[in-house]
């Protein structure tokens, strides 16, 4: 075909409606059409009617299975590729100016050279597919804390998990106006379709993953995936690994943090933001149910995973949550662990990777005590407990609105974010770290956010049991070079009046027995409870090397059979594991020296000192 033919072409399959004001974006995605070659674009309007009938279109294809309407309304089941099933960070890049920027904790390509990989990668990768537009805001429209997108995916599975997770449609559109800015997104699943070709219920590429930063024009390509943060733009790539860098630029944060609400019997309510690495219970903390005996305490959920966090007028903090949705991790999730998550999952729900019950109900390890006697597991197979394998995948997830959740906060949607009181910085140490403390100031919690440690798990790569640094959490989020981002966290708390008090915790400390020491789940209240009135000036603690604990009076024990002896195991402060935890300190430090903050290496020589 010649190139007019061609053009005329493409300018009638790929017209932008008359609707669409702003003439940037109409360009943009005409010219990502031109590249990727769908067969046509939907501009996606976020109504109820266009979600019905992407999910009546996935069920014929064979992507969805619709559960049954009585036990589970209007929700549905997706299995994904056997090969396509987590974010994969060694696939993630961030491809800054200069090395130096993305920082040794990402992975890095020249842009020049990733734009050549990407053109070649996107050229005609969604020939048979419809390229649906999806623009969304992450965080309320209109809010001043809110950014919006707009994410071209090939994908309907895409389009319907976005319209749960952000606010997704006309709505942002018309936020955006006529020259408004946004994060452009672009996603594949990377399988062409030739003429004739039958698709397959979750298609992919095998060969080549790509999920890549430009944080020069701010923009995101993502190629061969469809699941989770892989595919969903709005969350991990855009509201932290883009959001962190504009976030810096900016004078705010974006923070892989959770936000709760936290009223005491008077009526009076402080805010907090918890960073957790994976697998440690952050939606758990997020919708916490106080014991019966704490009357008149109560915990709201604002989010369970991403913050967004801007200073206000008054020189405080304020905070929102950027998406509308949750995509939690379901093994685990049980009306003991978390009554109100499962309470949530009522209805209007996409599972993802669960097991499948003969009643057409779903079903995932944790979730009973006895499993059923007989289940289709995430891979369609059939499944006996004694089979031995999982019947879900252990990252199966649910994709549900928030506004369903009973502990949902009133203030969830306020433009203006809630005030936030603390941050939390845990991770799950089965020795030497105590339950809880009080960082003595803004930097010397800084310092603790900053050399937190989780141990692994099976849910994630590598060896289980070991220490792996992961800096406020951010560790696989932080868009920039991690130094810097330490840097930009002194900084703020220099601009700021009555910063939040920064409280570290540990749910996860074991006994010599290796039994838990603590309760945990609902009992985190009686620490939360501690957090908040030492926030108000009302609780007492005593001093240590690590900063201010609370002895065994200082904690509400209503309620709760707990001795004290069991209670000073809990907050030990061992000389020899400290030595160790600050040789690590000095290890995460090493990688960084180049651009790390002088302040964080003096913090470091403090505590040293404060120990000998
Ligand atoms: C998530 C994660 O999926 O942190 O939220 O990995
Ligand atoms: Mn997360």
């Amino acid at each position: 075909m010649n190139q007019m033919a061609n053009a005329a072409l493409v300018s009638e399959a790929y017209k932008v409606p008359d609707y669409v004001q702003h003439a940037k974006l109409g360009a943009w995605v005409r010219e990502i059409a031109a590249l990727t070659k769908p067969e046509q674009i939907r501009w996606c309007d976020g109504s109820q009617a266009e979600y019905d009938m992407l999910c009546d279109e996935m069920v014929r294809a064979g992507t969805l299975t619709r559960l049954n309407a009585e036990k589970r309304p209007n929700s549905f089941l997706a299995r994904s590729d056997p090969d396509d099933v987590a974010r994969m960070e060694d696939r993630t890049f961030v491809c800054s100016a200069t090395q130096d920027q993305a920082g040794p904790n990402n992975n890095w390509v020249a842009p020049a050279e990733m734009r050549v990989t990407l053109n070649k990668l996107f050229d005609g990768c969604m020939r048979g597919r419809t390229m649906y537009v999806i623009p969304f805001s992450m965080g309320p429209i209109g809010s001043p804390i809110a950014h919006i997108g707009i994410e071209l995916s090939d994908s309907p599975y895409v389009a319907i998990n976005m319209r749960i997770m952000t606010r997704m449609g006309r709505k942002a559109l018309e936020a955006l106006g006529s020259d408004g800015f946004f994060v452009p997104c672009v996603h594949s699943v990377g399988m062409p379709l030739a003429a004739g070709q039958k698709d397959v219920a979750w298609p992919s590429n095998k060969q080549d993953k790509y999920i890549v930063h430009f944080p020069e024009d701010k923009s995101i390509w993502s190629f061969g995936s469809g699941y989770g943060g892989n595919a969903l733009l709005g969350k991990k790539c855009f509201a932290l690994r883009i959001a962190s860098i504009m976030a810096r630029e900016q004078g705010w944060f974006a923070e892989h943090k959770l936000i709760l609400g936290i009223e005491s019997p008077d009526g009076r309510k402080d805010y907090v933001a918890a960073a957790f690495p994976s697998a440690c219970g952050k939606t758990n903390l997020a919708m916490l149910v106080p014991p019966a005996e704490m009357k008149g305490w109560k915990i709201t959920t604002v989010g369970e995973d991403i913050a967004w966090i801007k200073p206000g007028k008054d020189g405080r903090l304020y905070a929102i949550n950027p998406e509308s949705g949750y995509f939690g991790v379901a093994p685990g999730t049980s009306v003991e662990s978390n009554p109100n998550a499962m309470a949530t999952l009522h209805k209007n729900v996409i599972f993802t990777n669960v097991a499948l019950t003969s009643d057409g109900d779903v079903w995932w390890e944790g979730m009973t005590k006895t499993p059923p006697a007989k289940l289709i597991d995430w891979q369609g197979q059939e499944w006996t407990p004694d089979c031995g394998r999982k019947a879900a995948h252990p990252n199966a997830r649910f994709t549900v609105p928030a506004s369903q959740c009973p502990s949902l906060d009133p203030e969830w949607e306020n433009p203006q974010g809630v005030p936030i009181s603390a941050f939390l910085y845990g991770g799950r140490r089965s020795e030497g770290v105590p339950l809880v403390y009080e960082s003595f100031n803004w930097d010397s919690g800084v310092y603790a956010g900053a050399t937190m440690g989780s141990e692994t798990t099976a849910a994630s790569t590598g060896a289980v049991g070991v220490v792996r640094r992961d800096p406020m959490a951010m560790l696989p989020f932080c868009g920039y070079n991690m130094a810097d981002y330490f840097g930009h966290w002194l900084e703020m708390g220099r601009k700021l009046n009555n910063p939040p008090r920064i409280f570290s915790v540990n749910w996860f400390r074991l006994s010599s027995e290796g039994k838990f020491l603590w309760p945990g789940f609902g009992e985190n209240m009686r620490v939360l409870k501690w957090i908040i009135e030492r926030c108000r000036g009302q609780a007492n603690a005593l001093q240590t090397p690590l900063g201010w604990m609370p002895r065994f009076e200082d904690l509400d024990w209503r309620g709760l059979d707990f001795s004290r002896e069991k209670f000073t195991d809990l907050m030990a402060l061992d000389r020899t594991m400290l030595a160790r935890e600050l040789s690590e300190h000095d290890a995460l430090f090493k990688k960084l020296e180049l651009r790390l903050p002088r302040k964080l290496q003096l913090e470091r020589e403090m505590l040293g000192l404060s120990l000998v």
